[in-house]
């Protein structure tokens, strides 16, 4: 389905920028609905920016015809991602401070959407206190930040406070929509600094013959986020993954593997890590003994295949000598979910357990419905993108690690 962003323009020259994202956007198969505050207005039309986005703009609270059509709330929802640019002072200002009194600030507060910022204004403003301490308090609300380059201003005045340019922001926004939440160049909240993350994702391949192997149907997009997200927040990430067919978070540092010892031996070699995330399918047995040449029909009818039992890596890691802080294992159940998840949180000594129900489309599928499951009980998220979930437990890691 094509990704679709909500467009918030602010009240500055560089609104202008704002209508070459659109095309740059549009470009890229990513769809704006366009949200034009009154300070906005000023410097661009809801004709132009209708225009170029090919839909209708929206600029009034309290405009009867379109909240018929589609009122503020669901507005705030019908987007992947809101982009506010540019931010002003003010915008950024009401935000921080949940002010709702226009469209605008009434969408910032009722999304449940992430927000990207590129801010845009006098570099003085820029470096207010006020300011700074608004961007602050957006971030640690888990607000994106762009920019502000540095240059020279509309003002005259050179310094930090012009928008980023429309193409890097949009390169931003393509990669916060892969779920690719390394965003070089964002500012965010760090507070997994100093922290060393272990993850492993994927499934393991246990080959039975030189053409032929025994694996599962995980594709490692939750590991693979959960990199991500744990990277974002400033953790040194090293992600030990079977083979899959996606691309890994560039913050992460990738070791690939086949089987599951390779695995199990990645990881010790990665030690230590103050976080370790179990989120592989490691297959639970592997042949006895893997044939030298191509097993061939006929012969000597069906083969039997031994199975014998592949180490446990999750187990392994939770009673090494130097085991990670906080050890947080997977449970993939078809029933019975948390019952199973609390009896493999004492079987496999780890802190959590995050158990979740693969009876539908999960693996493979982009949502996720996870249960964190630890000893003093369970928080369970709803049904989220895998993205959107491993944001939620790497903010829970980091609110258990800081
Ligand atoms: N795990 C592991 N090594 C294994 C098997 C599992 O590290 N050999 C980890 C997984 O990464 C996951 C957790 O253990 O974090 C639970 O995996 P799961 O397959 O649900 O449990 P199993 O221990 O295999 O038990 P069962 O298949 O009987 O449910």
């Amino acid at each position: 389905m094509a990704k679709h962003i909500l467009l918030i323009i602010g009240g500055g020259i560089a609104a202008y920028k704002s209508l070459f994202l659109i095309r740059v956007l549009a470009r890229r198969g990513i769809k704006s609905t366009v949200i034009l505050t009154k300070g906005g207005s000023e410097f661009v039309t809801a004709l132009s920016a209708g225009g170029l986005s090919g839909e209708k703009v929206y600029t009034d609270l309290f405009d009867l015809t379109a909240e018929a059509e589609m009122g503020h709330i669901e507005l705030s929802r019908s987007a992947d991602l809101v982009v506010v640019a540019p931010a002003t002072a003010d915008l950024m200002a009401k935000a921080a401070h949940g002010i709702a009194n226009d469209l605008a600030t009434t969408t910032l507060l009722a999304t449940d959407k992430r927000t990207l910022y590129a801010p845009a204004m006098n570099v003085r403003m820029w470096d207010n206190p006020a300011t700074q301490r608004n961007m602050k308090l957006l971030q640690k609300d888990g607000a994106l930040f762009i920019g502000p380059d540095e240059g020279e201003m509309a003002c005259g005045e050179f310094g930090h406070g012009r928008m980023a340019e429309p193409e890097a922001i949009a390169d931003t926004i393509e990669k916060i929509l892969k779920g690719d939440t390394t965003l070089d160049g964002l500012r965010g909240p760090k507070p997994l600094k100093g922290k060393k993350a272990l993850i492993t994702a994927g499934p393991t391949r246990e080959p039975i013959d030189p053409v032929r192997y025994l694996s599962n149907h995980s594709s490692g997009k939750q590991g693979y986020a959960i990199a991500a997200a744990l990277g974002r927040l400033g953790a040194e990430v090293t992600l030990v993954s079977g083979p899959v067919a996606i691309d890994p978070p560039a913050c992460a540092k990738l070791v690939k593997v086949e089987t599951a010892r390779d695995m199990l031996a990645a990881c010790e070699a990665a030690m230590p890590a103050d976080i370790f995330v179990s989120v592989a399918a490691v297959a639970d047995w592997r042949t006895d003994g893997c044939a030298e040449i191509k097993i061939k029909k006929g012969k000597s009818g069906i083969p039997a295949l031994k199975l014998v039992e592949n180490p446990d890596i999750l187990a392994s890691i939770a009673t090494a000598e130097n085991r990670p802080e906080l050890v947080i294992g997977f449970a993939a159940e078809t029933n019975d979910v948390i019952k199973h998840a609390k009896a493999k949180l004492s079987k496999k000594q780890c802190d959590w357990i995050v158990a979740n129900d693969v009876s539908g489309d999960v693996m493979g599928g982009d949502h996720n419905s996870l249960i964190v499951v630890t000893k003093g009980g369970e928080e369970v998220f709803p049904k989220l993108t895998k993205t959107d979930a491993a944001r939620r437990l790497a903010e829970k890691i980091a609110a258990e690690l800081t």
